[in-house]
């Protein structure tokens, strides 16, 4: 049992790394924003704000929460160890080699699996553009089969969706639907990171501010535009006019799109060793573009909203430059304007995620989870060459067969579990001494402070939103019942949480971020869980098949260390 739990000692010495500190406490914020800003801003804002309306505002909250507290136990693991590494390596040195393995297994899904919406949001954007300069692509090459077919059985009022699925040409009685734009990019950005893509501070500073520009300019030109009575929607069925027509319920349905759009935060702790004065720097870093995005979010949100009416974006995948098409704002040069940057702003995000998968392979590859092959480096452009092209097949063929939801819901799925392994694993750090030059996050005894919060909020909540609590009492459709069962299981190890804080006195901050990561998994449903389960039941089959027998430690434990 204890071999399952084996640690992996880091020292100084295991990387030397010769990196210069270099980076202040702004260029964090402005890599932050890189990793962080693209595709879920630029597009999946949309089905969430379909789904949950104007209050889908509360949930961006929420979500800055849960990723706030979460940042900070990532500085605090990344001031642990004398390496540079992400949520695997650690894992590996802190909780011994299973938990590394399951958040490795887990990290693909951040990372491979975020990269297919990824691509295929930046097909919706490149498609609008080029549909705008006068090209146009047959719809059945611009989106993936099985989200044409899911439209035209829902009777969806897409049409680009529903165009698809009449007019593709048939190959024997398979309807020949692909997306070829996010096929090309996978396979652009994936030679790009096999050549050796560099990184440049400037460069990067730049295509954030293009980023952020074009953010200002959609705010400031669609304020004009906001009609104040589509903040308050009414609910055909109810015929109440609400910020949340489908109650917060239907906010909830809209986690996996909101949190999506906040991951990439995590990707900046492996900038520690390239940090200024780290102790300051990496968490003040995180945290002010984890406020800048939340703050950018509510507000784009209020103008999404105001201007056009929620329903609308039912399917849309470019909602920032749907909102100035001709049936909305009717302002084309707006249309061309931000599904150009749209293209820019969302390449630099498959850039940071297709450079740091192999990456994470590499370093399993080199404790001996994974095949020695992922670890070959390219003797010219000194890439993990076997890993990155690896990575674009993984991200590229999934392309071919799933949609964009499906797979929304997986990738934060699994984000939030490794969050979740993050902010657990935190708490049971042993304390430390104090380092010079070292984040420390501050402990804050939870003892009474986190029963209160967890009670009050209940509270709170109970009175805000009776009908909610109303509602999980009663049994009465698939869906309601999907909800109470993660709720159930929230409240119950909440509870736990309760008790633990108030006998071993837990800090506070790996607490709070591990109870808003765990709510923010009951907004899931059994069908994100259950292919949830079995990619996790794939991970722990090849763990014990191959990584548990030849991890580097076993070998050096059994001495048959080559
Ligand atoms: N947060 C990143 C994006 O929205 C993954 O594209």
């Amino acid at each position: 049992m204890n071999q399952l739990f084996r640690r992996k000692q880091y020292k100084a010495s295991d990387h030397p790394s010769g990196l210069v500190r270099v980076l202040g406490v702004w260029d964090i914020v402005f890599f932050g924003i890189a990793a962080i800003i693209g595709a879920g801003s630029f597009s999946s804002l949309g089905e969430a704000v379909f789904r949950g309306g104007p209050g889908v505002i509360i949930l961006y909250i929420i979500c800055g929460f849960a990723c706030g507290f979460t940042a900070l136990c990532y500085a605090e693991f990344a001031s642990r160890i004398p390496t540079a590494g992400s949520a695997y390596t650690y894992a590996y040195a802190s909780f011994g080699e299973l938990i590394a393995w399951i958040i490795g297994w887990a990290l693909i899904m951040e990372y491979s699996f975020g990269n297919i919406y990824v691509a295929f949001s930046w097909s919706d954007y490149f498609t609008s553009f080029i549909g705008r300069i006068g090209f146009h692509i047959p719809e059945y090459l611009t989106c993936s089969y099985p989200e044409a077919k899911k439209a035209f059985l829902a009777g969806s009022e897409n049409k680009e969706l529903i165009n698809a699925w009449k007019n593709a040409p048939l190959i024997g009685n398979l309807k020949l639907i692909l997306d070829i734009p996010a096929l090309v990019i996978n396979g652009l950005i994936t030679w790009l990171v096999y050549r050796g893509v560099r990184e440049s501070k400037n460069f990067n500073n730049a295509l954030v501010l293009m980023k952020l520009g074009v953010i200002v300019l959609i705010i400031l030109v669609g304020v004009a535009y906001v009609n104040v009575d589509n903040w308050m929607p009414i609910n055909p069925e109810t015929q109440v006019a609400s910020f949340m027509p489908n109650g917060f319920a239907g906010v909830m349905t809209a986690v996996s799109g909101v949190f999506f759009a906040y991951i990439g935060f995590d990707a900046l702790s492996v900038l520690s060793e390239e940090t200024k004065d780290p102790q300051k720097n990496l968490p003040r870093g995180m945290i002010i573009s984890l406020v800048l995005c939340t703050v950018i979010y509510i507000i784009l949100t209020l103008v999404l909203t105001g201007m056009v009416d929620y329903r609308k974006f039912d399917g849309v995948g470019d909602p920032l430059s749907f909102i100035f098409e001709k049936a909305n704002a009717n302002l084309p040069w707006m249309e061309l304007t931000v599904s150009f940057v749209a293209i820019i702003a969302i390449t630099t995000v498959l850039l940071v995620f297709q450079m740091g998968q192999p990456r994470i392979w590499y370093a399993m590859s080199r404790d001996g989870l994974m095949p020695k092959k992922f670890m070959d480096i390219h003797p010219k452009h000194k890439t993990p060459s076997f890993a990155t092209i690896v990575t674009g097949i993984v991200v590229g063929v999934p392309i071919l067969f799933t949609d964009k939801s499906f797979i929304l819901d997986f990738t934060s799925i699994g984000t939030i579990f490794a969050f979740v392994l993050v902010c657990g694993g935190v708490l049971l750090l042993p304390s430390k001494e104090k380092l010079p030059g070292r984040f420390h996050m501050p402990y804050i005894n939870s003892r009474f402070i986190f029963p209160v919060i967890f009670l009050g909020g209940l509270t709170f909540f109970y009175f805000w939103q009776p009908e909610f609590f109303h509602n999980l009492m009663e049994w009465n459709d698939a869906k309601e019942g999907e909800f109470r069962i993660s709720m159930f299981f929230f409240l119950v190890l909440n509870i736990a949480l309760c008790v633990l804080a108030f006998v071993k006195n837990l800090s506070l901050i790996p607490l709070m971020g591990l109870s808003s990561c765990l709510y923010l998994l009951t907004g899931m449903t059994h069908n994100n869980w259950f292919w949830f389960t079995v990619w996790f039941g794939i991970g722990l089959i090849i763990y014990f098949s191959y990584g548990y027998r030849n991890s580097k430690i076993h070998r050096e434990l059994n001495g048959d260390l080559d």
